[in-house]
C-alpha cells in the first residue's frame, strides 16, 4: 500500500516570521547576506559563495549572458540556459567571461559613408549617443573616428550628410591601447575630460570603449561576484542527456560551476551525469542537481556527488507539473524537509551540501522564509525574467508594458530539440507561455528586494543567514489573518486621481 504523509505540504504564503528582540547591531548595512554555494568538508572554507543569495533561473526567458553579467555585478549567479545548442550556450558563457567590467564592446557602429539619418535611427534603437566609426562597420573594425551628439546639428545639418565629414576623426582622438588597465583608462578619461575613451589594439582596430559613467558603475557594485581573475562568475545548465559533448565544451568556454536541470532530479540519469563529471575532471569541476522534494532524493544527490541540491517540484510560476503529473510538493515543506536532510549529513559525514529553493517566490518576504526555513540560495525564474537584462523585448498590452516569460517544459521552450536528429516530440507541456510585467532595471529591483530582505531579518534580530535560521521563530497563517495582513477595510486611493 502507498505511504500516506501525516502532514500537509504547505507553502510560504501559509507562513509569517515572528520579530525577535532586535538589538542594536541590528541595522541593514550590517546584514551579510554571504552564503555557500558548494559541498565543503566541516572546517573548511567553501571554495565558492554567492555574495547575495540568489541565483536565475536555467530558463530560455531569463538566464543568457546580459543578465548573467548584471546577476553577477550585484553577487548573485545566472545558470545559463541548455534548451539550446551547446555552440549558443557555449558562446554566452565566453561572452559573460569575456566581459570586462568597464570594458564595453561597442554595440552602436557605423561605416564612413553612412549617413547622418543611419546615426539618427541607431540613436533611437540603442539609446546610445556615443557611436564608433570603423572601416566596416562592426564593433571590431578598424577604428576611424567618433561620433557623438556634440558632433552635429539636427537643426542645420542635411540628413544626407557623410559620417566622415561631420565624425571627429581617428588623428582628433584620445584612444587607449589593448591591455590598459581600467585605473589607466579612467585617469585617461579624467585627465582630458572625456565622456568615453575608445580602445584600440596594436593593428588599430577598435577593441572597446571605457565609458566614464561605468567607472563609478564599478565602484558601486561592492558585491560583484567575480572569479580568481576578476572575470564574473557564471553557471551553465546541463541536462542528462547530451552532457558527455556539453560539459567539456562549457569547461573550454569557461563556465565556473554547472547545473542539471530537470524537473525531477531523484533519477539515476542525474546520478550518472555526476558521477561521469567526478570520474573525467575529480573535484575540479563543480555540479549542482536536482529537483527534488523530500530527504530520500537529497541524500541520492549528495551521495552522487552532487556540490549542491535544488529543491522545488510543481511551484514555479508557470509550472504546470502539479496539474499534468500529479507530483511535487508544496515548496516550504520541501524546503525545511531537505534543510533537515542536509543538516543529518553534515552530522553524519561532516560534508555541507548547501540547498538551493527553486520557484515558487511571489513576495520577497518569501525568500527571508526560504532562508529561515534552511534554504543556502534561492533560485528564481518569475523574479528575473521582468527586468531589463532578460532576454526578452519589453512589449505593450494595453496599458501596460510587460516581458514574455515561459517554462522550459512548454512546447516553446522545447521547440529548439526538433532540430536534433532524434524525435522528441512532446505528448504534453509541463510549462505555459506568459507574460510578466516589465520592472527595469536588475540593479534597482535587487536593491529594494535586499533592503526589504535585510529589514525583516533586522526586526527577526539577525545580521546573517546562519543567525536567521537558529533564532527564526515562523508560526503558520490563518486564511482570515491573511486578509488582516493586507490593507482592509479602507477605501484605496487611486493613485491616477492626483
Ligand atoms: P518561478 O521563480 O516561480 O518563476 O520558478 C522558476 C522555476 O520553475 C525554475 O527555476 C524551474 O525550476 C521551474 N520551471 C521552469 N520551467 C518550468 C516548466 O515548464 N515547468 C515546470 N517548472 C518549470
Amino acid at each position: 500500500m502507498a505511504y500516506f504523509y501525516e502532514s500537509v505540504s504547505r507553502t510560504f504564503s501559509e507562513y509569517i516570521m515572528i520579530p525577535n528582540l532586535t538589538t542594536k547591531d541590528c541595522f541593514t548595512d550590517n546584514v551579510k547576506l554571504r552564503t555557500p554555494l558548494v559541498r565543503y568538508k566541516k572546517g573548511e572554507e567553501p571554495e565558492f559563495c554567492l555574495n547575495v543569495p540568489f541565483a536565475s533561473a536555467i530558463m530560455q526567458s531569463v538566464s543568457n549572458d546580459t543578465l548573467a553579467i548584471a546577476l553577477a555585478k550585484s553577487g548573485g549567479i545566472s545558470f545559463i540556459f541548455c534548451s539550446q545548442p551547446i555552440e549558443s550556450q557555449c558562446e554566452m558563457v565566453s561572452r559573460v567571461k569575456k566581459f570586462k567590467a568597464g570594458f564595453v564592446i561597442s554595440d552602436s557602429n557605423l561605416k564612413p559613408d553612412d549617413t547622418l539619418e543611419a546615426v539618427i535611427e541607431m540613436k533611437n534603437k540603442t539609446g546610445h549617443s556615443t557611436m564608433a566609426v570603423t572601416s566596416d562597420g562592426t564593433s571590431a573594425g578598424k577604428l576611424m573616428g567618433v561620433v557623438t551628439g556634440r558632433d552635429y546639428r539636427l537643426s542645420r545639418d542635411d540628413v544626407k550628410k557623410k559620417v566622415s565629414e561631420f565624425m571627429t576623426p581617428l588623428d582628433k582622438l584620445i584612444t587607449g591601447k589593448l591591455g590598459i588597465t581600467l585605473k589607466e583608462a579612467n585617469d585617461k578619461i579624467w585627465d582630458n575630460k572625456l565622456n568615453s575613451l575608445p580602445i584600440i589594439d596594436d593593428s588599430g582596430n577598435l577593441a572597446y570603449f571605457v565609458f566614464r559613467k561605468d567607472y563609478d558603475d564599478h565602484k558601486d557594485n561592492p558585491e560583484e561576484l567575480l572569479d580568481d581573475e576578476k572575470r564574473y562568475f557564471v553557471g551553465a545548465g546541463i541536462n542528462t542527456r547530451d552532457y558527455k559533448d556539453r560539459v567539456p565544451a562549457l569547461i573550454e568556454a569557461g563556465a565556473d560551476i554547472l547545473c542539471i536541470d530537470s524537473s525531477d532530479g531523484y533519477s539515476q540519469w542525474q546520478e550518472d551525469t555526476v558521477r561521469w563529471i567526478r570520474a573525467e575532471y575529480g573535484d575540479s569541476i563543480r555540479i549542482g542537481a536536482g529537483n527534488v522534494v523530500d530527504a530520500e532524493g537529497f541524500r541520492f544527490l549528495a551521495d552522487a556527488g552532487a556540490d549542491f541540491v535544488k529543491v522545488g517540484i510543481g511551484g514555479g510560476s508557470i509550472c504546470i507539473t502539479r496539474e499534468q503529473k500529479g507530483i511535487g510538493r508544496g515548496q516550504a515543506t520541501a524546503v525545511v524537509e531537505v534543510a533537515k536532510a542536509r543538516d543529518d549529513y553534515y552530522k553524519e559525514t561532516g560534508i555541507y551540501v548547501p540547498i538551493c529553493s527553486d520557484g515558487g517566490i511571489v513576495h520577497d518576504y518569501h525568500i527571508v522564509l526560504a532562508l529561515a526555513m534552511g534554504a543556502d540560495f534561492i533560485m528564481m525564474g518569475r523574479y528575473f525574467a521582468r527586468f531589463d537584462e532578460s532576454p526578452t523585448k519589453v512589449i505593450k498590452l494595453g496599458n501596460n508594458y510587460v516581458k514574455e516569460y515561459w517554462g522550459e517544459g512548454s512546447n516553446r521552450a522545447r521547440n529548439w530539440q526538433r532540430y536534433d536528429a532524434e524525435d522528441k516530440t512532446l505528448k504534453f507541456e509541463e510549462g505555459v507561455d506568459s507574460y510578466v510585467p516589465y520592472a527595469g532595471k536588475l540593479k534597482d529591483n535587487l536593491s529594494k528586494t535586499l533592503s526589504k530582505i535585510k529589514s525583516t531579518m533586522c526586526s527577526c534580530g539577525s545580521i546573517n543567514i546562519k543567525e536567521l535560521r537558529e533564532k527564526s521563530r515562523i508560526a503558520l497563517v490563518s486564511s482570515t489573518s491573511l486578509v488582516e495582513g493586507g490593507a482592509h477595510d479602507v477605501i484605496l486611493k487611486d493613485k491616477s486621481d492626483f
